[in-house]
């Protein structure tokens, strides 16, 4: 059996290792446009920050995975071709803003068809609109050289931070199709490590409709939860209690309900968003209408929170400095795609703060990269003075304490594990008094910090 895999992203990289890993008899060829992550995947500095992940490339790497930018042949060659490409939110056109955008799939589906000589299994990974299955069939049928295609939909539940866990010990594998027999030969790729009850076999719509629910449902918990965060800095009350107390009705349970700055990462606003293009295409106005304030509530929570530093530190944050902990949208990952942090990080800039950031695993160029594309207009420019607010109000530091020296405050925008870590009494002997400390992700523990000085902000809790 050979597997091609088009796209070498988060998805794809992570996943097809560990296929290989798992499978010494099945040879798999990743292929990707970019000659620059090709490249990493094939260096010892992957693209992609995973704990565990580059134990479990150089293990299949050369023996029975391959990455190169060779599209055309490792389609020719597979009898099993993912498709892992990214489907943003569209920008431009009908649907701009909701929508996704699926030329990317559209293309790699053309390719496919082009290319193969023989039967082939089409595996769609990417994240897609319900009956997206019938545009690609379609497609295959219609642009290829009269060799039959079977469609199947594997949607990928990995979290970035745990993908190797993930991958490892999946509460579920979900594939979607029509043919038994093309079902059959993917099932026994995943049966070689995870056991048959957790693979589940579906029709294509279900599946693909699935994979934008669940999505959907994880981020409503995180909005939900901090929609009542609001509550609680209003009352009196503490949302870690309030999360704690729901969270042991066994018909809640208690994952998901970490008050936070808002969620990010690439998936949940996009497929939410894509959720409720679908749902008005539909013409299902009050269903589109109520998944659609999932996304509001998050923006209110991002909004919030930067406001709530310019309020507290006296109504005005102008030339003064603020240490940002944590660039990337969670703990233990080097991504940054719609991390709370840019955008609180832009409010800040527009506040005409000084920023000194720090991030474990973010360059600085990624943080450069991602604040001017917070500040564009809708034709992508960036106005004089927010590209003079970023070149110049922003610094990217090394560690925790140079962002905290002389600093007026601390935001702490990601949970890194190594933030519990520092020096506390260090950092507030660095820091302007009052030495302000917001803390996005209610890490810190509020008894220690008022001990040694600090005035500490938490989510959901008042003062
Ligand atoms: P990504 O942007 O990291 O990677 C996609 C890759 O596809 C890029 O390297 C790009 O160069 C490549 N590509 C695009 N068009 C191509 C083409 N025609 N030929 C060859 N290569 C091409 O995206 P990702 O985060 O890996 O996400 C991929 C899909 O998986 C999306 O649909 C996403 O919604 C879904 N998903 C992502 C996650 C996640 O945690 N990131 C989790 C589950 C599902
Ligand atoms: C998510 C889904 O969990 C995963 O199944 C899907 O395949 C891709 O999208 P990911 O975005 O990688 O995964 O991370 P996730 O752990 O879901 O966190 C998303 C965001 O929500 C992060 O910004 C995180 O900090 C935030 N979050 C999560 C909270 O604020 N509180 C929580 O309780 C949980």
């Amino acid at each position: 059996m050979k597997i091609c895999c088009i796209g070498a992203g988060y998805v794809g990289g992570p996943t097809m290792a560990m296929i290989a890993k798992q499978c010494p008899d099945i040879a798999v060829h990743v292929v990707d446009l970019n000659q620059a992550r090709i490249d990493a995947w094939n260096s010892d500095a992957l693209p992609v920050y995973e704990p565990g992940l580059d134990e479990v490339v150089r293990e299949a790497r050369g023996r029975n995975l391959t990455f190169s930018t060779r599209v055309d042949q490792a389609i020719d060659e597979a009898d099993m071709v993912f498709i892992s490409v990214n489907t943003p939110t569209k920008t431009f056109g009908i649907g701009a803003g909701r929508a996704a955008n699926l030329e990317f799939v559209e293309k790699c589906a053309r390719q496919i068809a082009r290319n193969a000589k023989s039967h082939k299994i089409v595996v769609e990974k990417s994240t897609l609109p319900v009956r997206t299955a019938e545009a690609v069939k379609r497609i295959l049928s219609s642009e290829g050289n009269g060799v039959t295609f079977d469609v199947l939909s594997n949607p990928e539940f990995l979290a970035e931070g745990t993908a190797v866990d993930d991958l490892l010990h999946p509460d579920r594998v979900l594939i979607g199709g029509e043919s038994k027999e093309a079902i059959e030969s993917l099932c026994r790729v995943y049966a070689s490590w995870i056991p048959r009850e957790k693979i589940l076999t579906t029709n294509l719509w279900s599946s693909e409709l699935s994979k934008l629910t669940a999505n959907a449902f994880l981020a409503q918990r995180v909005s939900s939860i901090n929609a009542i965060s609001a509550l609680c800095e209003a009352t009196g009350a503490d949302v870690d209690e309030v999360a704690r107390a729901i969270g042991t009705d066994s018909r809640i349970g208690p994952k998901f309900l970490k008050a936070s700055v808002g969620f990010g990462g690439s998936c949940f606003q996009k497929d939410i968003l894509n959720l409720v293009y679908l749902c008005e295409h539909f013409g299902l106005r009050e269903v589109a209408a109520y998944w659609e304030q999932v996304v509001m509530m998050n923006d209110y929570q991002k909004r919030r929170f930067s406001e709530r530093i310019v309020k507290t530190m006296f109504n005005t944050v102008s030339d003064k400095k603020i240490g940002v902990w944590g660039f990337a949208f969670k703990k233990d990952t080097n991504d940054t795609r719609e991390s709370a942090a840019i955008y609180v990080c832009r409010d800040l800039l527009r506040e005409r703060a000084r920023l000194a950031i720090y991030d474990p695993r973010v360059s600085v160029e990624q943080i450069r990269a991602d604040l001017c594309y917070a500040c564009a207009d809708r034709n992508g420019q960036v106005c004089g003075t927010d590209r003079d607010l970023i070149e110049n109000n922003i610094t990217v530091v090394d560690d925790c304490y140079a962002a905290a020296d002389q600093a007026h405050a601390i935001a702490v925008l990601t949970e890194w594990d190594e933030f519990k870590q520092v020096d506390f009494a260090k950092v507030h002997d660095a820091m302007h008094r009052p030495a302000f400390v917001f803390d996005g992700r209610n890490l810190l523990d509020r008894e220690a910090m008022e001990s040694i000085g600090f005035e500490l902000h938490s989510i959901g809790k008042s003062r």
